[in-house]
Order: structure tokens, then C-alpha cells, then sequence
């Protein structure tokens, strides 16, 4: 059994259409026998099949009902970049996150593709074929034309006139959306006004020469529809204004400038332009939802005992369970035994059989170039992987994930054998080797947790000396009052 002990399909449940069930309490009791039970819509059950049953999602669904502010999933209108040619190849990332009857939008093509459209699989996005661009110019000698297309994705989206439509979000064939999460980041966003939100690129060298003002189209972005109204007014002829830009997300940036709206950052949306092995970046990930990941074909998997694609299944497992907590970071000391514990919920979680503070724990490390192959610099701070195995972390795996009873998840992460092969000799670290697997708890976090100032969680050490136990347990969990991780 590789990873979900829960074993479910996305279509394996039953899709109950919950509206007003009412419950007479939500103890301890209830939890495990409601668990399976469809909350919110058909959409959400299809989404987010081993969600377990909260308080909070009850909040959550009196609360949709009272406020229909709340944006949800059916308020966005993807638009994914897609070539006829690369689509066989790139729709497997694509099909890891689309909910069909519950995600909206449309793959923009080239041209029509082949077989299509009875062999146009059904797990994917419908498609639909974009508009001639042959009037319009483009001189950038080192780019390709299609860039016309894609900046163009936005505006025939708009024009086909949707309604309810509350956000624009574009993206790449091979970007994956974590898209309960994106939905939690546009909600703290008021749609009626003016936005533009989305990330920068991780490579100083794209950033100077792109820009760091737009959003990244591998990364995603989304426009509120007031934005997109005014920029489809001004887009096919500001395309020609810019036409010796290189891509399509630099000619939209440059068309949103003349409108004067501003880049809203979101550090959940990941365009990761680097290359190499994103453990450093993702195991530091900073207070913010995970929205969005791409370029995964240009990374090493994010499990080494997976290709690629599995890894990505292999993440949306805890997602699926507590999506506002993947890739959370929190770290805590364990001052017996000397060592410094960093979590990434979901991903992994490293062991430093000695202390190391705070700020190095907070930066990620650097397991990765920049995207044209250069040590740094990067919009963030990085650390020095040691070669010394006296100085690295041991890197234990996320394993599998349980509920447990009272809103709950228990994650185990195991030791990763292949990691490096140099050892270190030292008795910290031989005392380090021989634990097999941390088992971590933690509540759900609900997804309010992003309107509050961010505030990093706090962790401890539950049990587990390594001569007679070598699982160890941690829990994760709300910070007391003037907690903080000091060294003493
Ligand atoms: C999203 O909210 C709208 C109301 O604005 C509602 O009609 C729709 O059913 C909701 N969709 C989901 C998936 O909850
Ligand atoms: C989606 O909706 C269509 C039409 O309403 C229906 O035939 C189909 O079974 C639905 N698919 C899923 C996966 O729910
Ligand atoms: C932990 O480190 C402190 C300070 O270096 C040292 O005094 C103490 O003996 C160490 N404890 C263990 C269990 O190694
Ligand atoms: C992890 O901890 C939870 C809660 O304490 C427990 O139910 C579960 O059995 C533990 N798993 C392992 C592998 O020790």
C-alpha cells in the first residue's frame, strides 16, 4: 500500500447532493459516520472525496448559504494554454486537478485535435479552438508566435459570455491548480473591483528580463471580471503595441499597466522556473495556501520512488484530506535529544539531529538552479545544501495519511534510504538513523486561517526515544501564548 490508506476514488462515493441536513451536534460521535456523507455540492464531493467531516465545513456550508459573496469554484473560468500537438503528452497534469460538472473552462487549441471530438478524453477540459491571429505582430526573434494566441486566451473566454463568472484564471497545460486552495485566495479578494493577482518568476534573470510586475502564466493569474472587461477593450491592439515581447503573460502585463492596475502577489502561485530537485523550495514554503505548481516536467519528481505524475497523485492525498495545510511549514526542537524537527505538511519532514535556528529553518535550502542553470540569485533566500553528511538533514517522506477521530490527520512521513549515500559517523546522527518514520498529527486547518495574520504553527515532540521506538510522534498545533521558537 504506497501512500492513501483511505482508498477512494474520486467517483467512488455516492454524489449526495447536501443542501440542508441538520444535525443535531457534531461531537466526537457523529464524525466517523458522516465522514462519507456528501457535504456541500456534487461539485465539492467530486473534488474532495476523503474530506472528513469538521465543524468548520458545517460553518462553511451555512455560512455560503447566508453570504453569497463567498466565491466558489463555480465563479472561475479557467483558460489553459494547449497546443493540439503537446496536449497527449501534457494533459496528464492537467486531468490531476479538473473536476468535471464542477471546475468551468476550456483548453484553448490551435487547431483541432486529432480523432477529436469522440477521442477527446473525458477527464479533461473541454476544448476549444482559438481565433486566427495571423493579422497580428509579433517581432520577438527568440520567441515563438502562439504567444499572440495565448495572451488572447483571456479575451475570447470573455466573449463567450458566461454568466456568474466572478474570476478569470489562465494557466498552462502543464500547471497544476490546487484549486480549493485558489478559491480560498481569490475569496479574501473583492471580485467587483480590479485585480490582478498572481506570482513573479523564482529566477532573478526571468524577473530582469520579463518583468517583476506580472504574473506568471505558468503559475497562473487570475482577473477579476471588471479587469478582464477593461482589458479586452484594449487588448488586440495594445498585442500589437507590444509585439516584441516574448510571451503572452508579458504582453498581458504590459496591456494591464496601461489600464494601472497593479500585480497583487500571491506566494501560493508557483511558476518554479527553477531546475534541479524542488525539495529546498517546497520544504519551506512560505504562510500562504499552496495554489499552484508547474514546470514539474523540467524538476525531478517530487517523490524519488515515483515518476512525476504519481508524485503529484501522491500529494493530492493529504490534499484532499486538509488542502489549506499542505505544504505548511512548521518547526519545533526536541532540547533531550538536540534535534531540530522542519515539517512540510504532506510533502516531508527533516530531522537535524542537532539545533539549528529559526531563520535557517524558515529559508529554504538550495536543491535547485535557476532556470537557465545558474547558481542563484532568487526572489527569496536560500541555504547551502552541505555535501558534508555531518551537516544534512535526514529527509523522511511523506508516507500516508489517517483520519483521526475529532477532525484530525495523522501523516507519517518515512526515512528515505536512497537519500544520500555518504553517512556521518557521529553518534547524533548514528543515534538519528535508526528511526524509521514520524507520525505527525494535526487538526484540520480551516481555511479561515488565510483572512487572520499569518502566524506560522507550532509543533512538539510527542514520544519516541530510538531504542525503543523509532516512530516517532509530533503534533502540530496552535501556538501558546508567547511561544516562540527560541533556543534556550
Ligand atoms: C457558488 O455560489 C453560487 C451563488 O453565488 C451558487 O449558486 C452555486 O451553487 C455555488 N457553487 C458551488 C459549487 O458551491
Ligand atoms: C456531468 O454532467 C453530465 C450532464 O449533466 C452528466 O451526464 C455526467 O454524468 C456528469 N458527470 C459526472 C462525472 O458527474
Ligand atoms: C545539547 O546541546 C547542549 C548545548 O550544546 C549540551 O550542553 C547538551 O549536553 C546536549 N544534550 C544532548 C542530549 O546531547
Ligand atoms: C499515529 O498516531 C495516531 C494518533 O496518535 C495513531 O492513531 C496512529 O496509529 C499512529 N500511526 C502510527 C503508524 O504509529
Amino acid at each position: 500500500m504506497p501512500y492513501s490508506s483511505k482508498n477512494s476514488t474520486p467517483h467512488s462515493i455516492k454524489p449526495l447532493k447536501y443542501l440542508s441536513f441538520k444535525f443535531p451536534g457534531f461531537g466526537r460521535k457523529y464524525l466517523s459516520a458522516i465522514s462519507i456523507l456528501a457535504i456541500f455540492s456534487l461539485c465539492y464531493i467530486s473534488s474532495f472525496p476523503a474530506v472528513i467531516l469538521h465543524p468548520w465545513h458545517i460553518d462553511a456550508v451555512s455560512t455560503a448559504a447566508r453570504n453569497e459573496l463567498d466565491t466558489n469554484i463555480s465563479h472561475i473560468l479557467f483558460g489553459i494554454s494547449g497546443s493540439a500537438k503537446t496536449w497527449r503528452r501534457r494533459r496528464h497534469y492537467s486531468d490531476l486537478w479538473w473536476r468535471r460538472n464542477c471546475t468551468r473552462g476550456f483548453v484553448w487549441l490551435d487547431e483541432a485535435p486529432q480523432g477529436a471530438p469522440e477521442k477527446w478524453p473525458e477527464t479533461s477540459p473541454p476544448y476549444k479552438i482559438s481565433g486566427d491571429t495571423a493579422r497580428f505582430k509579433y517581432t520577438c526573434w527568440y520567441g515563438s508566435r502562439s504567444a499572440v494566441r495565448i495572451a488572447r486566451i483571456v479575451k475570447e473566454s470573455f466573449d463567450l459570455g458566461l454568466g456568474d463568472v466572478r474570476w478569470f484564471v489562465m494557466g498552462d497545460d502543464d500547471t497544476v491548480f490546487f484549486t480549493h486552495n485558489l478559491v480560498s485566495v481569490l475569496r479574501k479578494y473583492d471580485h467587483r473591483q480590479m485585480y490582478y493577482i498572481g506570482g513573479i518568476s523564482e529566477s532573478v534573470e526571468q524577473d530582469v528580463v520579463h518583468s517583476y510586475t506580472m504574473g506568471y502564466g505558468g503559475g497562473g493569474f487570475a482577473f477579476s471580471r471588471p479587469l478582464a472587461a477593461a482589458l479586452v477593450r484594449i487588448l488586440d491592439r495594445c498585442i500589437d503595441r507590444y509585439a516584441a515581447f516574448y510571451g503572452s503573460d508579458q504582453k498581458i502585463g504590459a496591456c494591464i499597466s496601461e489600464i494601472g492596475v497593479p500585480l497583487t502577489k500571491e506566494v501560493g502561485f508557483h511558476q518554479m522556473d527553477i531546475r534541479g530537485n524542488p525539495f529546498g523550495l517546497l520544504s519551506a514554503h512560505p504562510l500562504a495556501p499552496l495554489v499552484s505548481l508547474h514546470h514539474l516536467d523540467y524538476l525531478q519528481p517530487l517523490f524519488r520512488d515515483t515518476n512525476r505524475v504519481a508524485s503529484i497523485k501522491k500529494l493530492m492525498t493529504p490534499y484532499e484530506f486538509d488542502p489549506s495545510r499542505l505544504l505548511q511549514h512548521s518547526f519545533c526542537y526536541d532540547l533531550t535529544r538536540n534535534w531540530s524537527i522542519s515539517i512540510s505538511w504532506g510533502y516531508n519532514l527533516q530531522l537535524y539531529p542537532f539545533i539549528l535556528s529559526a531563520q535557517d529553518l524558515s529559508t529554504p535550502l538550495q536543491t535547485f538552479l535557476t532556470w537557465s542553470w545558474r547558481k542563484g540569485p532568487f526572489t527569496f533566500n536560500t541555504r547551502l545544501m552541505s555535501l558534508n553528511p555531518c551537516e544534512r538533514p535526514l529527509e523522511f517522506r511523506f508516507h500516508g495519511i489517517d483520519e483521526v477521530e475529532g477532525g484530525f490527520t495523522s501523516t507519517s512521513y518515512t526515512r528515505d534510504q536512497s537519500e544520500f549515500r555518504r553517512k556521518c559517523d557521529k553518534l547524533n546522527y548514528k543515534a538519528a538513523y535508526l528511526l524509521k518514520a514520524f507520525n505527525v498529527t494535526a487538526g484540520l486547518l480551516h481555511p479561515q486561517y488565510w483572512n487572520k495574520a499569518p502566524s506560522r504553527e507550532c509543533c512538539q515532540i510527542m514520544s519516541g526515544s530510538p531504542r525503543e521506538n523509532d516512530v516517532v510522534g509530533v503534533k502540530i498545533r496552535g501556538c501558546n501564548q508567547w511561544e516562540s521558537i527560541s533556543i534556550p
